[in-house]
C-alpha cells in the first residue's frame, strides 16, 4: 500500500498549471470563494486550529503569525511568498510552483484577505527562473478572471501580486534579507527590532510565509480543518511534502502524513540505498539541518519525535548517503556551502566558518591536531550562540550532529553504549 498521500498535492497531474480554465473545471478557487464568505478572526482561528508550522524551516506556528500579522495597525500591508528553496537538498516548493500555481495564488489571497494587505510579493529563487512564465502567466490570468486585482470576485477586496528574483544568494531566504533584496539592497540580514511584521518591505507591515505553508492554508480552507487533521499524529497533525534525494534508488518530493518512521520513508518510499551499498548517514533539513544514523531509523517523522533524537524537520529535505562517502568529506562540503554562503556581515560567521574549514581539512587529510576537535566544537558553540542570523546560528549543525552520532570518525573512542 502507499505510504504517500495526495492532500496539498491533491492538484498535482490533474489540471495545467498553464490554465486557468483547466483549474475552474477541477473546482479550482473554491477556497478563496470560501475564505471571501468569512470574516479575519475565523480564518485564523481555523488556521490556529490546523497547527500548522511554517515550511519554510523555523517551525513557526501559522495561525499565531497571521493573528499577529491582522492585528498589527495599517491599512498597507504586504504578504510575501518565500519562494527563495535555497536549502541544499529542497525542492517541495518548486514541485508545487511547477504542478499547483494557482492554489499557491489562492493561500496568498487568502493570507492578504485575513491580515488586511493590498499586495503580495512572489521572491522566486533565480534558479527557478524557468518557472516565471508560469507564476507570470497564472498572475495575468487570475487578474483577468477577476480572482485577483481590484475588487476580487466583487467582495470589496483588492489585492494584487507581483514577482520578484534575487540573485541566488541562500541568506536571501532569510525573511529581513529578501526584502533587501526586493528593495533593491545587498543581500544581508536586518537588524530586529524592528520586526518585518511591523516594519518590513518598503517600511510596511509584512507577513513572510513559505510556499508549502500557503499551499496548505488554502488546502484546509477548501477541505474543512477537519480533514487535513485526519491526518499525521495528534502532536504533528496534517502531512508535509519532504525532499527525498542522494543514495536512494527513487529521489523525489513526496507528501507523507507526519508519523511514518523514517526507514519507510528512505526504504519504502525512497526504495533504499542503490547498488548494494548500506546506510551511512542522513540528513534532515537541509545543510542546516543535522544527521543521524542507521540506529535511529525506527523515529517517526514528527517534530516531536525528532527533536528527541537532536533532529529537525528544518525545509524537510531528506539527505540520504551511503557507506561509500566518509562522514568528515560529508561535513567537508557542507562547511564549503557555508562559506560560500555566508554574507560577510558578522564576525562570527565570517570568520568562525573559515577556521572551523581549516581543522576540518586537517581531519580530511589525517593531520589533525590534538585539540582540533574542541576548538571546532568551541567556534561552533560560539557561532551558534552569537551569530547575526540564521546562517551562522545552524551553519555548524552538521558537524556537531556528526561528532555526536560518529565520533569514531572524529578520532574519538567512544563506548558504544555513550553513543548519542
Ligand atoms: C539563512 C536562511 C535561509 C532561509 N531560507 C528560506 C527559504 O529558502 N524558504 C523559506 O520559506 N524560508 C527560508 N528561511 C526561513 C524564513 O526566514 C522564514 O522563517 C520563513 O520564510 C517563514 O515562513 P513560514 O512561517 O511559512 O515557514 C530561511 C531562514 C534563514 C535563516
Ligand atoms: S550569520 Fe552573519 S555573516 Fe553569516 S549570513 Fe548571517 S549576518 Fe551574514
Amino acid at each position: 500500500m502507499s505510504k504517500t498521500v495526495s492532500i496539498i498535492t491533491e492538484n498535482f497531474g490533474k489540471y495545467d498549471p498553464s490554465s486557468i480554465d483547466s483549474y475552474l473545471s477541477i473546482g479550482g478557487f473554491s477556497a478563496v470563494k470560501k475564505a471571501l464568505a468569512m470574516s479575519s478572526g475565523e480564518i485564523i482561528e481555523m488556521t490556529k486550529k490546523a497547527a500548522v508550522k511554517g515550511r519554510g524551516g523555523a517551525a513557526y506556528d501559522t495561525g499565531r503569525k497571521w493573528a499577529q500579522a491582522a492585528s498589527v495597525q495599517g491599512d498597507d500591508k504586504v504578504v510575501i511568498c518565500n519562494a527563495d528553496e535555497g536549502e541544499p537538498c529542497t525542492f517541495k516548493d518548486r514541485s508545487i510552483i511547477s504542478q499547483d500555481p494557482f492554489r499557491l495564488l489562492e493561500g496568498m489571497i487568502i493570507a492578504g484577505y485575513t491580515v488586511g494587505a493590498k499586495n503580495g510579493y512572489i521572491y522566486l529563487r533565480e534558479e527557478y527562473r524557468h518557472l516565471k512564465p508560469l507564476l507570470l502567466n497564472a498572475i495575468r490570468e487570475s487578474t483577468e478572471k477577476g480572482y485577483l486585482g481590484d475588487n476580487i470576485l466583487g467582495s470589496g477586496f483588492s489585492f494584487h501580486i507581483h514577482l520578484y528574483s534575487g540573485a541566488g544568494a541562500y541568506v536571501c531566504g532569510e525573511g529581513s534579507t529578501l526584502i533587501e533584496s526586493i528593495e533593491g539592497k545587498s543581500g544581508r540580514p536586518r537588524i530586529k527590532p524592528p520586526f518585518i511584521k511591523e516594519c518590513g518591505l518598503f517600511q510596511l507591515p509584512t507577513l513572510v510565509n513559505n510556499v508549502e505553508t500557503l499551499a496548505i492554508a488554502a488546502t484546509f480552507i477548501q477541505h474543512g480543518v477537519e480533514e487535513y487533521l485526519s491526518h499525521g499524529t495528534p502532536d504533528s497533525p496534517g502531512t508535509k511534502i519532504i525532499s527525498l534525494a542522494g543514495n536512494v534508488k527513487n529521489p523525489g518530493a513526496y507528501e507523507i502524513p507526519f508519523g511514518l518512521t523514517l526507514r519507510e520513508i528512505i526504504y519504502d518510499i525512497g526504495g533504499g540505498i542503490p547498488d548494494g551499498h548500506e546506510l551511512k548517514l542522513f540528513q534532515l533539513g537541509g545543510a542546516s539541518g543535522k544527521v543521524g544514523d542507521a540506529s535511529i531509523l525506527d523515529t517517526p517523522y514528527t517534530y516531536e519525535a525528532l527533536a528527541k533524537q537532536g533532529l529537525v524537520v528544518g525545509s524537510g529535505g531528506i539527505l540520504v548517503v551511503d557507506d561509500r562517502t566518509r562522514v568528515i568529506d560529508f561535513v567537508k562540503s557542507v562547511q564549503d556551502f557555508f562559506i560560500h554562503e555566508s554574507c560577510g556581515k558578522c564576525t562570527p560567521c565570517r570568520e568562525g566558518n573559515r577556521q572551523i574549514a581549516k581543522i576540518i581539512d586537517r581531519f580530511v587529510d589525517g593531520n589533525q591536531h590534538q585539540d582540533d576537535l574542541q576548538t571546532a566544537e568551541r567556534f561552533a558553540n560560539i557561532m551558534k550562540n552569537c551569530a547575526f542570523c540564521g546562517l551562522g546560528e545552524t551553519a555548524q549543525s552538521t558537524l556537531l550532529s556528526a561528532i555526536n552520532h560518529f565520533p569514531e570518525e572524529f578520532g574519538l573512542e567512544v563506548a558504544a553504549s555513550e553513543k548519542h
